[in-house]
């Protein structure tokens, strides 16, 4: 029997892409959806998958994308109008009578969320899986390994590994890879039968602090990293400072929120799990091996006059960026405001979701 026809949604993203190369070194046949031809739509392409360019914002492309689809994976990107992506990836999964539907959703994914894009995650997750001949595995996983690869060259050039993280000796995160992540999404994939209803929290193998992190930082660059808590105004900076296809204003409005939850020690609530062996059936990567794969690939973070001086020049533009601000940015484009919003661990649901022994199911959050 022919192997089903599997779409990945977010196919160049940073999960997406992963998912995608395991399928089809699985044998699998992959509709990879990308928004444009690049780097990263040629590997999938040498990889095998069937490329489909467009845009997931489209009911019409979305249509087209889920012709002869079985199952899916479906990862929302991170912008503004999630549930859009999601409502339009729902109407489209049904119309296309999709059997299995394995979802991205997120560790802090809670009803009263003070984030609109984590309540729009909330809301989402329920909309997928309203479909009753339709079964859905979804992945609540924390924050990424990745995310700390964004201030490397500060902390090769500089010696400094700076977020808004808080105490530096509490351990408050088992940073997963984006390929264990993907491991887990491609072992339901493969297997609905075995993983239909079940939520899985992907993490690395050990919980770390921001000192923890910083060390490795240091080992694998051959220097030492001294782990800075700079303010959130500091990191709104930094994020507005990035190149303007990085995060919008809208996503950087809501990485405050999801910094704040770091600080809080959410991404911690019974962390590490054991989802990327037993669904995944892969040994989770530590964050060392993580970080030395990275930086081989960046020649840039060799150590170097002119390399210094390009970070001290954008440690600079930093500085001197102005600060946005949440608050005006979420009033402009009309977010949504809850009169009584709840952190993950003041909502009862969210704990009792996150017991290792008793996943909640999504439908059983309206009982
Ligand atoms: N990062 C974290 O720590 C974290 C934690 C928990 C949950 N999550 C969840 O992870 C999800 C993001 O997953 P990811 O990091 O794997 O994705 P990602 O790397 O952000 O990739 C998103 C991809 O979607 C593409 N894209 C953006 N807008 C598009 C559009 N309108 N039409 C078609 N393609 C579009 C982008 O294309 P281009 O690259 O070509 O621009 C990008 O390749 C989010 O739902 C977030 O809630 C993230």
């Amino acid at each position: 029997m022919p192997k089903p026809l599997i779409l990945v949604t977010s196919a160049s993203g940073k999960t997406g892409l992963q998912v995608s190369l395991q399928l089809r070194q699985q044998g699998f046949p992959v509709r990879a959806f990308v928004r444009r031809h690049d780097h990263r739509s040629r590997l999938l392409e040498e990889a095998g998958a069937e490329l489909f360019v467009g845009n997931q914002y489209s009911l019409s492309d979305m249509r087209r994308a889920m012709h002869g689809v079985q199952r899916a994976y479906q990862c929302a990107p991170t912008a503004p109008n999630g549930l859009h992506f999601n409502a339009v990836f729902a109407a489209a999964a049904y119309e296309a009578g999709v059997e299995h539907v394995v979802t991205l959703s997120q560790w802090l994914s809670s009803v009263d969320h003070p984030s609109l894009f984590t309540r729009e995650v909330f809301i989402s997750d329920i909309l997928i899986a309203m479909r009753p001949e339709m079964t859905v595995t979804t992945i609540n996983v924390g924050w990424f390994a990745d995310n700390y690869l964004m201030v490397l060259d500060m902390a090769a050039h500089l010696g400094i590994f700076a977020m808004p993280l808080g105490d530096g000796t509490v351990k408050k995160n088992a940073p997963p890879s984006n390929a264990d992540i993907a491991s887990v999404a491609v072992g339901a994939l493969m297997d609905p039968a075995s993983h239909a209803g079940k939520t899985y929290r992907p993490t690395g193998p050990d919980l770390l602090s921001p000192n923890d992190i910083a060390a490795a930082m240091g080992r694998v660059l051959g220097r030492k990293v001294k782990y800075q808590n700079i303010s959130e105004n500091m990191m709104l900076k930094a994020l507005k400072a990035l190149p303007p296809d990085n995060y919008s204003e809208a996503a950087v409005s809501q990485l405050k929120i999801y910094a704040d939850e770091y600080r809080r020690g959410t991404f911690a609530v019974n962390a590490p799990t054991q989802d990327v062996q037993k669904t995944g059936g892969r040994v989770p990567e530590d964050f060392e091996s993580i970080l030395r794969r990275a930086v081989s690939k960046r020649a840039d973070l060799k150590p170097g006059f002119i390399r210094t001086l390009k970070a001290v020049t954008g440690f600079l533009k930093i500085l001197i960026t102005s600060a946005p601000n949440p608050s005006a940015i979420e009033a402009s484009k009309d977010f949504v405001q809850l009169a009584t919003p709840e952190f993950c661990q003041e909502s009862q649901f969210w704990q009792h979701s996150h017991r290792p022994e008793s996943p909640v199911q999504i439908a059983d959050a309206a009982a």
